[in-house]
C-alpha cells in the first residue's frame, strides 16, 4: 500500500471554508441565544471602591455577574492562579473586566454596560520592564518578577580569558498583536441535564475545562468544552478562551439561557494577550579565527499585568537564547517583569523569535568585529552531531543546523551576493543623505545595481534608482518541539482511534485545527499506521466529552506527540482487526470499508487509546535548566533579500529563501504553507506590527491602524525541505509550528545592515527608525 505521509492531500477542512460553508462561533445560530457585553477598567492600575447598577435601569431584563456571583474560584487556572475571572479588589491593567452583563440582544447588553457604575482609587502604574524591575512602584508580589531562570553551561570567565575579543550588544522587540482573522469569541448552552456546554473558537478545550470547573464548581458531567472551528489563533486561543469562556458561562448559569459574546476587533485587541515586549542584551568572547569562545546573554520580559503563561514562554525564551551555538561557556539569565499593561502570554514562537532575533542578530555583529563572513562564522560555531547546546543537552540525532545553513546559502548565492552588496557601501560607509538630497555617499561609486525586478505597483523600472541599495542576510535557528524537559511525561498525554458505523476510523483527540493542518496531517499519520486509505479516516470534532485529554495544541507539538501516540493506538487497532478478520474468512479480501463494518456489527464501537511516552534517554534538571530541554528541535536557516530606499527608508522584501527540516514531510504543501506564512508573520514582527499604547491604552486597535504584512509585502518563497528523521517521531516527523517566526526578523535586519551599514536593534525596524538610525553614528555599524 502506498504511503500517505509524505504527500500533500488537500486539507479535510479546506473545502468548507474557502467555499464559506464553515460555520464559525458568530455563525452559528443558537436558538434563543442571548449576548453578553463587558463592564471594562478605563484605569490602568486602581483600588475598587464600588460597583453601582443605576437604580433607574430594569435590570429584570438582563442578568448580571460580578465577582460575588462566582459560585467557585475566581481565577483563571493556569500555572498560577493569579489572574481573577472578574476583578474584585483591583484592576490592574486597561480594559480588566469588573462585570460581564447578557442581554436578549447585544444592544441591550452595551445599554446596560452603560448603567453600571464603578468607582476607582486610582494607583501608580507601571509600564515598562525598567520601571517595573527599578521598583518605581511594587505592582507584583514584592520584587515585580513573574518569574526569573539561569542557565550556565561551562566557564564564563574563563570563556572571557580565552577571547580575543567581546562584543556587546542590545536588542528590543515590542508589543505583537496575533491579529487572527477571526475575534475571540464562544457561547454556553445550558443543557438538559442542568449542565452546560461552552463551544468556542479555542485552541485548548482541557484548558478552558479546567477553569471552568474551578470557577463553576461543576465536574466534567456537568461541563463540557467543544473546539468551534476557528479563523486562527497563533498562540492567542491558548490562555484567554479560559476567561471568555468563564464569562458566558456564568451568565448562562444566571440567565438559563444560551448566552454568546464575540469581540469587535478593538476590543479584541484590547483585552487578549500580545507576544511579550523584550530586551536582550548580549556579551560574547571570540576568537580572531572566530571560534565564540563565550556567550552571556540577559533576557528581560514585558510580563503585562498577570502571570498567564509567562513561566514557559519565559522558559522557551531563555532555552532559545544562546541560538544553534556550541559555545563551551555560556550564561544565560532572563526574568519576566509585571507591568500594569495587558497580559503578554503565548505567540506562536512563545518567547523564542525575541531571544532568536537578539542572538541572530548579534551573531552578525560578532562575525563584522572579527572580520569574517556571517555565513562562516556560523558554519564555525553551530552545533553538530555529539556537539551540545546551551542546557549541555547532546545532540543525538536529526541535527541539521548545518544542512539548513548550506541548503539556503547556496540556493541563494549568499556569500557572492553578501560581498557584492557589502561593497556597494564603499569604505567611508556614508549614505545618501536624504536631507541634503545627495546622490551618493562618499564611500566611491558603488558598483551597478543589479536589475530592479520589483513587483508592479510598488516602484518603477530601473531608471532613477540610485537610492535603492540591495542587502542579503541570514538567520540560522532552531525550535524544540514539544513541552520543555519532562512536560510531556508529566502532561500524562493521551489519544485514540475509534471505528465508527459507518466503517470510517476516528482521530480522538483534544488537538484542534486552528488552520495549521493538524485535523488531516493526523489522519495521515494513522491511515498509514493502520494500513488503509485515506478517504476511510477523519478527526473527530473536539469535545471534551468524547476526546481523551491529549494536552494543549501549543508548543509545535502536536505532529510529534499526537501523531506518535496516534501510531501507538493504530498498532493495538490494527492487531484487534485483524483477529476479527482470522476468525471470519470470508472477510480476507474484503476492502477495509466491508471489514470495519462488519466488525461493527458483530462487537460494537472499537476504540484504542493510548498514552505517549518520552524517548527514554530524556533527562531533564528543571531546578538548573540543565540537561534534555526538548525531545527533538526542528532546524532552519531563512536568508532574506531586501530593498532599502535610502530617500524614504522603506524596506522591500524581495525573496526569502528557507531551508529547514522537519524531520519528515508529512504533507509538502501545508507544510510549505507554514513556512511561508509565519514567515510572513515574521516579515510584520520585524518591519511593521507594533503595538503602541499610551497611559496603559492601546493608540492602534484596529487593523486600519495596526499595520500586518499584505500580498503587497509578501517576498518570493524559495522553501527548501531538508528531512532528517527523528527516531520517535511518527515516520520521522517533528513539529514545525512555531519554527517559522523565529527567523525572519534577524534576517531582514542583517540584510538592512549589509544594504546600507545601519544596524537595527530594536523591532520593528519601522521607516521613521531606519532614518533616525542612520543619521545616528551610534546606529552606524563598524563593521
Ligand atoms: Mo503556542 S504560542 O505554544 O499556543
Amino acid at each position: 500500500m502506498e504511503r500517505c505521509v509524505g504527500t500533500s492531500v488537500p486539507r479535510l477542512d479546506g473545502f468548507a471554508k474557502v467555499t464559506g460553508r464553515t460555520k464559525y462561533i458568530d455563525d452559528m445560530d443558537i436558538p434563543a441565544c442571548w449576548f453578553a457585553a463587558a463592564v471594562r477598567s478605563p484605569i490602568p492600575y486602581g483600588k475598587i471602591k464600588s460597583i453601582t447598577f443605576d437604580p433607574k435601569f430594569d435590570w429584570t431584563k438582563v442578568a448580571t455577574c460580578t465577582a460575588k456571583d462566582i459560585p467557585g474560584k475566581n481565577a483563571a487556572i493556569f500555572m498560577l492562579e493569579d489572574q481573577p475571572i472578574l476583578a474584585s479588589e483591583f484592576v490592574r491593567h486597561v480594559g480588566e473586566a469588573v462585570a460581564v452583563i447578557a442581554a436578549p440582544t447585544k444592544e441591550l447588553a452595551i445599554e446596560a454596560v452603560g448603567h453600571v457604575k464603578v468607582e476607582y482609587e486610582e494607583l501608580t502604574p507601571v509600564f515598562t520592564i525598567e520601571e517595573s524591575k527599578a521598583l518605581k512602584n511594587v505592582i507584583y508580589g514584592n520584587d515585580n518578577i513573574i518569574s526569573k531562570y539561569k542557565i550556565e553551561k561551562g566557564d564564563i570567565e574563563a570563556g572571557f580569558k580565552e577571547a580575543d575579543l567581546v562584543v556587546e550588544g542590545e536588542y528590543r522587540t515590542g508589543f505583537h498583536e496575533h491579529a487572527y482573522i477571526e475575534p475571540q469569541g464562544v457561547a454556553a448552552i445550558p443543557r438538559e441535564d442542568g449542565g452546560l456546554t461552552v463551544v468556542g473558537s479555542l485552541q485548548c478545550p482541557y484548558y478552558v475545562l479546567k477553569t471552568l470547573k474551578a470557577v463553576l464548581n461543576m465536574d466534567e458531567t456537568k461541563v463540557n468544552v467543544v473546539q468551534a472551528p476557528m479563523g486562527g489563533a497563533f498562540g492567542g486561543k491558548e490562555d484567554y478562551p479560559s476567561i471568555m469562556g468563564s464569562y458566558v458561562a456564568l451568565l448562562a448559569l444566571k440567565a438559563k439561557k444560551p448566552v454568546k459574546m464575540v469581540y469587535s476587533r478593538d476590543e479584541d485587541i484590547l483585552v487578549t494577550t500580545k507576544r511579550h515586549p523584550s530586551i536582550v542584551r548580549h556579551r560574547t568572547g571570540v576568537k580572531r579565527d572566530g571560534t565564540v569562545t563565550a556567550m552571556q546573554v540577559d533576557v528581560e520580559f514585558n510580563g503585562g499585568a498577570y502571570s498567564t503563561l509567562s513561566q514557559v514562554v519565559l522558559a522557551r525564551g531563555i532555552l532559545h537564547s544562546a541560538g544553534v551555538y556550541k559555545c563551551e561557556n555560556i550564561l544565560c539569565r532572563a526574568a519576566c517583569y509585571a507591568t500594569n499593561n495587558v497580559p503578554t502570554g503565548a505567540f506562536r514562537g512563545f518567547g523564542a523569535p525575541q531571544t532568536l532575533f537578539a542572538v541572530e542578530s548579534h551573531m552578525d555583529m560578532v562575525a563584522a568585529k572579527v572580520g569574517i563572513d556571517p555565513m562562516t562564522l556560523r558554519l564555525k560555531n553551530c552545533v553538530k552531531l555529539r556537539d551540545s547546546l546551551c542546557t549541555g543537552q547532546v545532540m543525538r540525532e536529526s541535527v541539521s543546523a548545518e544542512e539548513c545553513l548550506t541548503a539556503a546559502t547556496k540556493s541563494s548565492h549568499f556569500l557572492k551576493k553578501w560581498y557584492q552588496y557589502k561593497d556597494q557601501l564603499g569604505s567611508a560607509r556614508q549614505l545618501p543623505s536624504p536631507l541634503m538630497g545627495e546622490g551618493q555617499g562618499e564611500g566611491g561609486s558603488p558598483p551597478p545595481l543589479p536589475p530592479n525586478n520589483r513587483r508592479t505597483g510598488k516602484g518603477g523600472g530601473d531608471q532613477g534608482k540610485e537610492h535603492i541599495r540591495r542587502g542579503i542576510g541570514l538567520a540560522l535557528y532552531m525550535h524544540g518541539g514539544a513541552f520543555t524537559g519532562s512536560g510531556e511525561a508529566i502532561m500524562k498525554t493521551e489519544a485514540a482511534l475509534r471505528l465508527n458505523k459507518n466503517g470510517t476510523v476516528s482521530v480522538l483527540t483534544g488537538c484542534t485545527e486552528m488552520g495549521q493542518g493538524a485535523h488531516t496531517v493526523l489522519p495521515q499519520i494513522a491511515a498509514d499506521a493502520l494500513g488503509i486509505p485515506f478517504e476511510f479516516v477523519n478527526t473527530a470534532v473536539p469535545d471534551t466529552a468524547m476526546v481523551p485529554d491529549s494536552g494543549p495544541t501549543v508548543a509545535s507539538r502536536t505532529t510529534m506527540v499526537i501523531g506518535r501516540t496516534i501510531e501507538k493506538c493504530a498498532a493495538k487497532f490494527k492487531t484487534e482487526l485483524e483477529k476479527f478478520v482470522k476468525s471470519s474468512p470470508k472477510l480476507a479480501k474484503a476492502p477495509f470499508g466491508e471489514v470495519a463494518k462488519a466488525y461493527f456489527e458483530a462487537k460494537g464501537e472499537l476504540k484504542v487509546i493510548e498514552r505517549y511516552e518520552l524517548p527514554s534517554w530524556v533527562r531533564w534538571d528543571a531546578e538548573n535548566f540543565r540537561g534534555d530541554a526538548y525531545p527533538a528541535y526542528s532546524w532552519a536557516c531563512d536568508v532574506a533579500e531586501v530593498e532599502v530606499d535610502t530617500e524614504t527608508f522603506e524596506v522591500n522584501v524581495e525573496k526569502m529563501t528557507i531551508a529547514f527540516d522537519p524531520g519528515k514531510a508529512v504533507n509538502p504543501v501545508l507544510l510549505e504553507g507554514q513556512m511561508e506564512g509565519g514567515t510572513l508573520q515574521a516579515l510584520g514582527f520585524g518591519l511593521m506590527e507594533e503595538m503602541v499604547y499610551k497611559g496603559g491604552r492601546p493608540l492602534n486597535s484596529r487593523l486600519q491602524t495596526y499595520i500586518i504584512p499584505t500580498v503587497q509585502d509578501t517576498p518570493s518563497f524559495q522553501v527548501h525541505i531538508v528531512e532528517n528523521p527523528v527516531s520517535h517521531g511518527p515516520q520521522g516527523a517533528k513539529g514545525i509550528g512555531e519554527l517559522p517566526v523565529d527567523g525572519g526578523a534577524p534576517a531582514i535586519a542583517n540584510a538592512i545592515y549589509n544594504a546600507i551599514g545601519v544596524r537595527m536593534t530594536d523591532l520593528p525596524i519601522t521607516a521613521e527608525k531606519l532614518y533616525e538610525n542612520s543619521l545616528s553614528p551610534k546606529g552606524r555599524g563598524s563593521g
